[in-house]
């Protein structure tokens, strides 16, 4: 378990240099090539005609529909992901094809609608689409800075010794506080039975723990007025929570960190869906409108 938490880092590491280089960047080139094309018969073709450039000229049809075709397919890396294969593509190069031909939508799509932009299911589309694009670019943020922090926030210590370290400090707070009264001993009690480590995703991903209940147990314990004989052992409690506090910083920057590297597809995949939505309703009423 402990090696696999450290290799999974690594290996996701190693994926990402592999998917941006992939085939010495064959994608990029690619993608590279078809936006400079647009934007030669853009400015060589569509500006030279008598009309305006829009979406219903035929160029605007052909990078419409280019376009779309690309979002099509775009959207087809989630089916592909979830699909075990043994086909000769591998999703290295699929990840790398879909980072690189979504740029170029950039592109694409901008130059297809001859800079047309209004309050309109179009510009909805539109604006879904680039929401997407810059998730994905967040996603490839996460991938390139995310897996090293989280082995140097790690260190030496694993997942699992994060989460034993935690529970360890609850049995020896557990012990310490047999021989206190009831009050004190509720305190104690709190701190061991309250205590999320994780809590909720948003939780997770913000890093807010204010109502952490070992910082109310802590707070609780150090505004008890000087309880002469049991002292020593308050003190003890005392250090204990405060390495449970430092346990449980550990365990959340790297849960935090994990939650980070998720965060971007929960926009970039509902957008997706939005996307197709709105995509599908402006296509179909350029037609009904003709
Ligand atoms: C099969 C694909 C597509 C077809 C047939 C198509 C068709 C058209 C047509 C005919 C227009 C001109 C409408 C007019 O002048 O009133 C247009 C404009 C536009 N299209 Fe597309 N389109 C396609 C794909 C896309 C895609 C992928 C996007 C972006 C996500 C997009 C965004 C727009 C925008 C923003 C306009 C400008 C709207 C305006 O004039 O206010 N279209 N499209
Ligand atoms: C309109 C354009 C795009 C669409 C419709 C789209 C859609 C999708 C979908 C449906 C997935 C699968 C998510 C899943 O099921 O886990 C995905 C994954 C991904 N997308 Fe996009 N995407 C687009 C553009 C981009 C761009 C421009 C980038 C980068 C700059 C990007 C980066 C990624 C990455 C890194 C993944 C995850 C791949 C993996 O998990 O290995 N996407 N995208």
């Amino acid at each position: 378990m402990a090696q696999a938490g450290g290799q999974s880092g690594r290996v996701r590491q190693r994926t990402h240099e592999g998917f941006l280089r992939h085939k010495g960047f064959r994608w990029a080139f690619v993608a590279t090539g078809l936006s400079v094309a647009a934007v030669g018969v853009y400015f060589f073709v569509a500006l030279q005609l008598s009309e305006p450039p829009n979406g219903g000229s035929w160029i605007g049809y052909t990078l419409g529909t280019i376009s779309a075709g690309l979002i099509v397919w775009l959207a087809c890396l989630g089916i592909r992901k979830r699909a075990v294969s043994d086909g000769h593509y591998s999703l290295k190069a699929w990840v790398s094809a879909h980072v690189y031909l979504g740029l170029s939508l950039t592109v694409l799509a901008t130059l297809h609608t001859g800079f047309q932009f209004g309050w309109n299911i179009h510009t909805l589309a539109y604006g879904l689409m680039m929401l997407v694009i810059a998730s994905g670019g967040l996603g490839i943020w996460a991938y390139s800075v995310l897996p090293h922090r989280l082995s140097a926030n790690r260190g030496e210590v694993t997942r699992r010794q994060m989460l034993d370290n935690v529970a360890s400090l609850d049995a020896q707070l557990q012990e310490a506080a047999q021989p206190l009264d009831r009050a004190c001993a509720a305190i104690v009690r709190h701190s061991i039975e309250d205590t999320e480590i994780g809590g909720g995703f948003w939780q997770r991903l913000t890093g807010n723990y204010s109502h952490c209940a070992n910082k109310q147990a802590l707070g609780s314990l150090r505004n008890l007025p000087d309880s002469g004989p049991d002292s020593e052992i308050l003190a003890k409690i005392e250090t204990l929570m405060t390495q449970k506090a430092d346990a449980l910083a550990l365990a959340r920057r790297q849960m935090r960190i994990t939650a980070l590297l998720e965060a971007w597809l929960f926009v970039h995949i509902p957008a997706t869906f939005a996307l197709l939505a709105a995509l599908i309703a402006h296509i179909v009423s350029v037609f009904a409108y003709w």
